[in-house]
């Protein structure tokens, strides 16, 4: 069976809740797809008015981040409990942004995944490589740590039914797009891990999408190839260009 596509947007720190309401308003009418699964993964303060803005739509909601505790005294964080609650449907995990500046590990990033899986929420695994590293020509070797990592005792139905996005740390904010082979080579390379992992129907129904710089112009031709199950974007997200890329 075919993979259906999913285009999310990674709103980061951007957008108090009058004006994510506003820009919900105005993206509605453009991302409207029934080929397309559409995400908004917005900021936590965001979430409650932004369900309730989507109500009624083909837009569903994602959280940017949660951490893996039930409840309790960890200031400051949000748990898979209260964006299940307020209507959140996906999460992103290991964003590079997280991993760089807030030291977020793979051995973290696994009890995350865990708990997301044993609450129902889907997660949206990120990897990537930094450009040292794609130079040093690890950038395979070093996925393939951080998704091995990140999926220690998952399942393969769970794997089956998450979302990974490779998104090259180079290639994030920077206006520098991986050339459209470049992304497929490495999302190949994740299915094939993911059949190694696994088995080869898990590695089918696994959507890998890829992010960074991701723009109106580029992704037609990105989200055509036949590993990538569309994209993470962030930039662009925020601006009716979202409509354009989700009806690529
Ligand atoms: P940009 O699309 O702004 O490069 O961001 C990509 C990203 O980090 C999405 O998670």
């Amino acid at each position: 069976m075919a993979r259906r596509k999913i285009v999310a947007g990674n709103w980061k720190m951007n957008m108090t809740p009058s004006e994510a309401v506003k820009l919900v308003e105005e993206l509605k009418p453009l991302v409207a797809s029934e080929t397309v699964d559409v995400v908004f993964c917005v900021p936590a303060i965001d979430i409650v008015p932004v369900v309730e803005a989507v109500k009624g739509t083909n837009i569903a909601v994602g959280a940017e981040n949660m951490y893996f505790e039930d409840k309790g005294a960890f200031t400051g964080e949000i748990s898979a409990d209260m964006l299940l609650d307020a209507g959140v449907k996906y999460v992103i995990l290991g964003h590079s942004e997280r991993r760089d500046y807030f030291k977020e590990d793979d051995v973290l990033l696994n009890k995350k995944v865990k708990k997301a899986f044993e609450k129902g929420l889907t997660p949206i695994l990120c990897c990537g490589e930094s450009l040292e590293q794609r130079e040093m020509g690890v950038t395979m070797d070093w996925i393939r740590l951080q998704i091995k990592s990140d999926l220690v005792d998952v399942t393969a139905e769970q794997v089956a039914s998450m979302v990974i996005a490779y998104e090259p740390i180079w290639a994030i904010g920077t206006g520098k797009t991986a050339t459209t082979e470049q992304a497929q080579e490495v999302c190949k390379g994740i299915r094939e891990l993911i059949a190694e992992m696994y088995d080869e129907a898990t590695a089918e129904a696994v959507r890998i999408q890829y992010g960074g710089s991701v723009n109106a112009a580029t992704a037609a031709d990105l989200f055509s190839q036949p590993d990538i199950d569309g994209g993470l974007v962030g930039g662009a997200a925020l601006k009716p260009d979202f409509g354009k890329i989700v009806n690529y």
